[in-house]
């Protein structure tokens, strides 16, 4: 499976959602996630986020972000279609410790 990983908190570009095939994102406030029973392994949304918020969970960097895709992919609405990022997702791309400033 894909993960997505904190650099997507406040960024929510959702590139992502527009290009997996079996429509396996799911939205929180400040962040997607991938259901990973239902990721196919395509791999086509890693490159588009521009967030690079999106690694496959062979990546070492994955592995902590894996519990949090599963659960809140569970929790969270489905999302299919791009909406616009937030109007600050800029300033917060690449910032560090996102997660523990950001996530509610
Ligand atoms: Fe969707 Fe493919 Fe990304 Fe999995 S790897 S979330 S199937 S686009
Ligand atoms: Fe997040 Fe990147 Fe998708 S910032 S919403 S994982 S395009």
């Amino acid at each position: 499976t894909y993960v997505v990983t904190d650099g997507c908190i406040r960024c929510k570009y959702t590139d992502c959602v527009e290009v997996c095939p079996v429509d396996c994102f799911y939205a929180g406030e400040n962040m997607l996630v991938i259901n990973p029973d239902e990721c196919i392994d395509c791999g086509v949304c890693e490159a588009e986020c521009p967030a690079e918020a999106i690694l496959p969970d062979a990546d070492p960097r994955a592995e902590e972000w894996l519990a949090l895709n599963r659960d809140y992919s569970e929790q969270w609405p489905n999302m299919t279609r791009k909406i616009d990022a937030p109007p600050d997702a800029d300033s917060f791309k690449g910032e560090a410790d996102k997660f523990k400033k950001y996530f509610s």
